[in-house]
């Protein structure tokens, strides 16, 4: 069968990765979080003390883009790929709240868009690729055969993050949580470069009152209509 590319986009939290993973290991299709990627220059950020109080240290980091390298290997454990910066697995360490809080101002960064794009770019170039993210059916894939762009509530968003962080152990409070992902929805879609927008061609999923195998069954269906 035609293997086509499928782009998964929408708002923080809304279960955007767990989705579109179950569908890519469904279907056999390569999975790819780009938010991860975002995570781990984020955490290269921290490691290299290239935060100032409000911002980045921007020149650091511009010099540094060709030192931050991005892979992705497949967990047998989980089943789900891993994210690796320069060889190391930083999977945990990106889904923390250190991480959470300052990866939308480096999602806002040109260059670094333009370095994480082009990547994701090579990445799908042999199609059979399930990638999830804010930009994914407008700027990275335009021409994806399947768009799905998915949304819920922010209070259901906040719950969901909350109830994630808790079963890992983490100490976290349901209100930062809410304004974290206020926040973020604030800057993903007030930014300049690529802000987060559904593309005019991509199917709307608004998951608040779904259960994940409704939302499977739906995804299914989309998938199985796209590759007749
Ligand atoms: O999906 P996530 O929460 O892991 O994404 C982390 C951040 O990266 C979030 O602030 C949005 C941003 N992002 C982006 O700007 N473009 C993408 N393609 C994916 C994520």
């Amino acid at each position: 069968m035609k293997k086509i590319t499928i782009a998964i986009d929408g708002h923080s939290s809304c279960g955007k990765s767990t989705m579109a993973k179950d569908l890519a290991r469904e279907i056999g299709y390569i999975y790819i979080d780009s938010g991860a990627m975002y995570r781990a220059v984020t955490y290269y950020c921290l490691q290299h003390d290239l935060f100032t109080e409000d911002n980045v240290k921007l020149e650091e980091l511009q010099a540094a883009m060709p030192d931050i390298r991005i892979s992705f290997k497949l967990n047998e454990q989980t089943g789900r790929p891993d994210t690796y910066l320069n060889g190391e697995c930083i999977e945990g360490e990106i889904r923390g709240m250190a991480v959470s809080s300052r990866v939308s101002l480096i999602a806002t960064i040109g260059f670094v868009r333009e370095a994480m794009v082009a990547l994701q770019q090579e990445m799908g170039k042999e199609k059979g690729i399930v990638m999830d993210g804010r930009d994914i059916g407008t700027t990275v894939f335009p021409d994806a055969e399947l768009k799905i762009f998915v949304t819920a509530s922010a209070e259901v968003r906040a719950q969901r993050r909350y109830d994630e962080l808790r079963a890992k152990g983490d100490e976290a409070s349901y209100e930062s949580i809410l304004e974290n992902v206020k926040e973020r929805d604030r800057i993903d879609s007030g930014r300049a470069v690529s802000p987060l927008r559904k593309a005019d061609d991509a199917i709307e999923l608004d998951n608040s009152h779904m259960t994940i195998p409704e939302q499977k069954a739906w995804l299914m269906e989309k998938f199985n209509s796209c590759t007749i």
